[in-house]
């Protein structure tokens, strides 16, 4: 046991991170009015070469313009191997307004990823007389992104949030695949001649949530792709939740309700954590660790995992 205490991530909610392409300022309006918690505008994969320099315009522009209510504002810029992600950042920095929140890194390999934007953010939020702390999240979609996870979660006092992306993710691992997300079709295993599929994507989903509950940074999962699918972006949202992960993308406005249904607790999860450490009290009034709660065992250990429900459910509340 480590004398440490894990930091807490950022009390926001992140249920849902609702993307738009910036070439398409037309939809901007509705990402503003949709119940996504964070906004998304897009510079990298979304966006093609050509349109780079209209669609950064466009965001810079509808930053200021728009009434984007309480949600985190987040601009995903182009991946550190383009000649675009630089002019990204000095754009954004040097002429949004006050209001940008976040900027999101795609495909980070390494902890010096992070360190070259955060110096060149630090450097343009002083000459700027920037008085907002522009936070960053950062994208794991890279053999060596998931390799080097602990010290990209560990990188910067910046870094709020890690999504993982699983389309490019696939892409770098050799992965035989071309879904975005969800179960994948060869991973099976057989018992008694019947088909078990698993889930490809539950390791480094797993990895991602402990490098962000070490560093005290928000584990977010990343897009789910054939946005006609509901139920299977509701299974493997709750996948998600119940590895620790605290949100999910949403690549169309009908996946946002899901995301943000599944990772808002429920009033009955809410009330049985409620119970749990209601019966934890009584116990301890007794002298007891342990206690019995609708016939299992609930012990000092259950008074956590109890408060990690209330915490969230408050958090969103409020
Ligand atoms: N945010 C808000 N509204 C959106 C939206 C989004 N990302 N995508 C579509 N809409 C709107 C449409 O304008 C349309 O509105 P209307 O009913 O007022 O006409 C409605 O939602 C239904 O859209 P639909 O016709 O089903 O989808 P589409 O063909 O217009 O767009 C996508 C589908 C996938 C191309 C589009 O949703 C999209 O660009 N998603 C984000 C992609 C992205 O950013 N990828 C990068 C991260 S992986
Ligand atoms: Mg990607």
């Amino acid at each position: 046991m480590s004398f440490r205490i894990q930091p807490s991530p950022p009390a926001r909610p992140n249920r849902c991170q609702l993307f738009g392409p910036g070439s398409r300022p037309a939809i901007f309006e509705k990402m503003a009015a949709s119940a996504a918690d964070v906004i998304n505008l897009d510079l990298e994969d979304s966006v093609a070469p050509s349109d780079k320099d209209s669609a950064r315009a466009n965001i810079i522009a509808a930053i200021s313009d728009i009434d984007w209510g309480n949600k985190t504002l987040s601009v995903r810029i182009n991946g550190l191997d383009t000649p675009f992600w630089y002019r990204d950042v000095v754009d954004l920095m040097e002429e949004a307004g006050n209001r940008l929140d976040q900027i999101m890194i795609p495909k980070v390999g390494c902890a010096a990823d992070i360190y070259a934007v955060d110096a060149l953010v630090s450097a343009i939020e002083a000459a700027k007389g920037r008085t907002k702390k522009i936070t960053f999240e950062v994208i794991i979609e890279s053999a060596a992104g998931i390799a080097h996870v602990e010290e990209i979660a560990a990188s910067s006092p910046r870094l709020a949030a890690m999504s993982l992306g699983a389309a490019d993710f696939a892409a770098s691992m050799g992965m035989a695949t071309t879904g975005i997300g969800g179960t994948q079709e060869n991973y099976y295993m057989i018992r008694e001649g019947q088909k078990h599929w698993s889930d490809p994507w539950h390791w480094a989903q797993a990895a991602i949530v402990a490098a962000c509950r070490t560093h005290g940074v928000l584990p977010v999962d990343g897009p789910f792709g054939d946005f006609s699918d509901d139920d299977g972006f509701r299974a493997q949202a709750r996948r998600s939740a119940t590895l620790g992960m605290v949100g999910k993308w949403a690549i169309h406005p009908k996946q946002v309700a899901i995301a943000n249904d599944v990772f808002t607790p429920s009033d009955e999860a809410v009330t049985e954590a409620r119970e749990i450490l209601a019966a934890m009290e009584e116990a301890k009034a007794k002298g007891e660790g342990a206690t019995v709660y609708k016939g299992r065992l609930v012990d000092i250990a259950s008074i956590k995992q109890a408060e990690v429900i209330v915490r969230q459910s408050e958090m969103i509340a409020g």
